[in-house]
């Protein structure tokens, strides 16, 4: 059954935070919080296919992550390479194309192998554009984008004034239009690095649920939310109320 809204986002963004938090409120280990994420993940997929959302993008692993213990790096790289493992079949039955937007400096082989099999695996379909950001992160992003285009232009492969649609294609989310509806779930309200230039114009939406309680109908909610928003792209409509005269 599909699920129907006035007006759907394309593209929807999510930061998934609030792992760490679910769990020590339980008096459990960090590590457990990431793997109830999974479950969250999986659900709210199917949910943005229900409202026919186009692209959903998830943060699951920043470059500025690796500030994080050593444990807690080694379960989380282990655990990305689990659940593509363990649900690419899944997705791909649901016609989902999975993309992975990052970078390969630091990040494990091993995870970059098991990213590129699922793309590989779900490249002809035609439904759900799903995009991974493992190791991304958006300030190093530009800049990577930045020093290319230079080269490029040195050697001559580009030619002429770099235009806004020459920085977008030189970004890691090239094949992806703007964002639509950023949400971020935990109750933080911020960006922390994740899609700077594609969000110039999204809506943004910050729900006081941690990601492993983070459901379909939280996802509906924020698409209702979004609904109701008046895009303006810093244009206007003139539309002075009568005034009142009296007598
Ligand atoms: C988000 O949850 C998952 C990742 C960053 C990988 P956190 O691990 O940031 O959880 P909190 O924000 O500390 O609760
Ligand atoms: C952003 O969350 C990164 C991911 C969800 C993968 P963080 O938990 O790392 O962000 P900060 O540290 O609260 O800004
Ligand atoms: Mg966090």
């Amino acid at each position: 059954m599909s699920k129907k809204f006035v007006d759907v986002p394309e593209h929807i963004a999510i930061v998934m935070d609030g792992n760490g938090r679910w769990a020590n409120a339980r008096g459990l280990t960090r590590v457990e919080g990431h793997r109830a994420g999974e479950a969250a993940l999986m659900d709210v997929i199917e949910g943005a296919i229900k409202a026919g959302v186009k692209y959903l993008t998830v943060f699951a692993f920043s470059t500025e992550n690796w500030k994080r213990s050593p444990d807690e790096v080694k379960f989380l790289m282990n655990y990305n390479r689990e659940v593509l493992r363990r649900r690419r079949d899944q997705l791909n039955g649901w016609n989902v194309k999975i993309r992975w937007a990052g970078r390969r400096p630091k990040l494990w082989p091993t995870v970059i192998d098991e990213l590129l099999t699922a793309e590989k695996l779900t490249s002809k379909n035609t439904g759900l554009t799903f995009t991974m950001c493992v190791n991304y992160g958006s300030r190093i992003e530009i800049l990577d984008a930045v020093n290319q285009i230079v080269e490029d232009s040195n050697s001559g492969k580009l030619k002429g004034k770099v235009t806004e649609k020459t920085i977008q294609k030189y970004l890691l989310t090239k094949n992806l239009p703007d964002v639509d509806l950023f949400i971020r779930s935990s109750g933080e309200q911020r960006i922390s690095n994740f899609l700077l230039w594609q969000s110039a114009y999204a809506e943004f939406v910050f729900l006081d649920v941690l990601w492993p309680d983070f459901n379909r109908e939280h996802l509906w909610g924020a698409i209702e939310q979004y609904s109701k928003r008046n895009r303006r792209f810093g244009g206007a409509v003139d539309k002075p109320k009568k005034a009142k005269r009296s007598g």
